[in-house]
């Protein structure tokens, strides 16, 4: 007998239902429930009952035609791919409309036109004029990418099998597809998820890599590229502030390569520029010598990266304090906070503390914590920190400063950029060898360079003959409020 049918889909994340209901119990959403035919999801043809055919088992070792991977020539692409697209994989780049998706995938696949390879480009969502406009507009007209504007699956199965078989397919978006191996409407879950197996059949059986670009929508209007995730090789995500023009391309996940790494672009006017060392990029605009900023010394992947972090510790008229972050782990500085005042007698509890990363950068690090920690207190105690110092180092709950990965690397890169001193856990002073062209200020633990920064605050306080009440170390002192 037939099992029934679920019929209820949650175009957020994919989970089915027999019956509607207002709240997905999966994801939490409200109202996303769509109905839809959920059979449906495997094409009658290979429900029918064939007899199965036989197939060839294959050794692990063995000859493909063309290099495995394909590098797009863009450096900060291949970085976050892992070194090119690999045959046959298949990869979501998803982001917010508007963030830049279509310009880096036309620059990318006109490099590799140029460079001789088929490239397809297959556009859902614009047509081909407005693609041509675009690539005008980035000085690619001349690239020889092969480009149209489908939206249906079969035909684009059907007109890429003829000829030599590409070697990367850009499928603009996924969403846009449809197939009529189902009946439920373009842009719903279960059209997206079948549009995409069919074209990752396409891809395992010709060896062409394929992108499809995916758009993340905030409210979960359009059907989630969420449920294809799992089938995907790779996912990138591509992110940055409306307002500014930082772009990062960072792997969230992939089967061929590290999902740490990150790529940076700028957008300018002329499509997306590499940023080949990110650190000058964040630390272009630094307000020097304002209190409550820190050079945080960070790694992504396998490049360091200097960012600035920005505190503000401000009294506060509210019962509840405000807490905001942009750019880190919100827990993270509730624990930095909560050390703070556990351990170094610095009272918080009547301020609103607001912490920024620069330029749009998102931190993952716990390596962060001290120059978080440096920003705010010298925010508190309005005492501006060293201009040639950065800071790094994990902060345990017990107020001790413990060591990060990768010392010497972080080290180098600001020595690179011109910084005199490194402010670091006393346990990594080892690893770090003599030559490391810093002078470094080890600490062993938080209340050292917390005394170290109120000092500087009350010695401004005194040179500059008006002792701020703000600036002198006895707001550290419990149970001042
Ligand atoms: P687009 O690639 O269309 O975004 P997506 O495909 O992710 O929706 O890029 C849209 C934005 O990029 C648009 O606001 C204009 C801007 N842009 C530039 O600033 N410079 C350029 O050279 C191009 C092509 C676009
Ligand atoms: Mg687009």
């Amino acid at each position: 007998m037939a099992k029934s049918t679920l019929s209820f889909v949650c175009q957020n994340c994919g989970a089915a239902y027999n019956r509607w209901q207002g709240k997905c119990e999966a994801c939490g959403e409200w109202n996303t429930l769509a109905e839809e035919d959920a059979t449906g999801n495997v094409p009658v043809s290979i429900r029918s009952k064939r007899k199965g055919r036989t197939f060839a088992l294959e050794s692990l070792a063995g000859k493909s035609p063309d290099a495995p991977r394909l590098s797009s020539g863009m450096t900060e692409l291949d970085r976050v791919t892992g070194g090119g697209f690999v045959r046959g994989s298949v990869l979501l780049v998803g982001g917010d409309p508007g963030i830049g998706k279509s310009t880096l995938l036309t620059q990318a696949t006109s490099l590799l036109a140029r460079a001789g390879h088929r490239i397809v480009y297959i556009s859902g969502e614009e047509a081909i004029a407005q693609v041509r406009l675009r690539a005008e507009r980035l000085g690619l007209s001349d690239a020889p990418v092969q480009l149209a504007a489908e939206t249906s699956v079969e035909d684009i199965i059907s007109t890429l099998s003829e000829g030599a078989v590409p070697r990367l397919i850009v499928i603009d978006s996924i969403q846009t597809m449809w197939t009529d191996t189902v009946e439920s409407a373009p842009g719903t879950v279960t059209q997206v998820r079948a549009s995409a197996q069919a074209l990752i059949r396409f891809a395992k059986k010709t060896g062409a890599a394929i992108i499809l670009v995916g758009h993340v929508t905030k409210d979960g209007q359009i059907a989630g590229p969420r449920v294809v995730e799992h089938m995907v090789d790779a996912v990138l995500s591509f992110e940055g502030e409306g307002s500014q023009q930082f772009r990062i391309l960072r792997a969230v996940k992939n089967r061929f390569g590290p999902t740490d790494e990150i790529g940076v672009f700028e957008m300018t006017g002329l499509g997306l520029r590499e940023v080949t060392n990110p650190s000058e990029l964040f630390l272009s605009e630094r307000d020097l010598g304002t209190p409550g900023t820190a050079v945080f010394a960070g790694i992504e992947g396998t490049r360091p990266v200097l960012v600035e972090l920005q505190a503000l510790v401000a009294p506060t008229s509210l019962g509840t304090p405000r807490r905001a972050v942009v750019g880190w782990d919100p827990s993270r500085l509730s624990m930095v906070l909560a050390v703070l005042e556990a351990h170094c007698g610095v009272k918080l509890s009547g301020h609103d503390v607001y912490l920024n990363v620069a330029g749009g950068l998102r931190i993952h690090e716990p390596a962060a914590d001290l120059a978080a920690a440096a920003a705010l207190v010298s925010s508190l105690v309005n005492a501006q920190l060293p201009t040639d110092a950065v800071y790094f180092g994990e902060i345990s709950l017990s107020g001790v400063v413990r060591p990060v990965a990768q010392t010497p690397a972080r080290l180098k890169e600001a020595a690179k950029l011109g910084f005199s001193r490194a402010v670091l856990p006393e346990s990594a002073r080892g690893e770090a060898g003599g030559d490391a062209g810093l002078s470094l200020n080890a600490v062993n633990s938080l209340t050292t360079l917390v005394a170290e920064i109120a000092a500087r605050g009350s010695r401004r306080g005194e040179s500059a003959g008006t002792p701020e009440k703000n600036a002198t170390p006895a707001r550290f002192r419990r149970g001042e409020g």
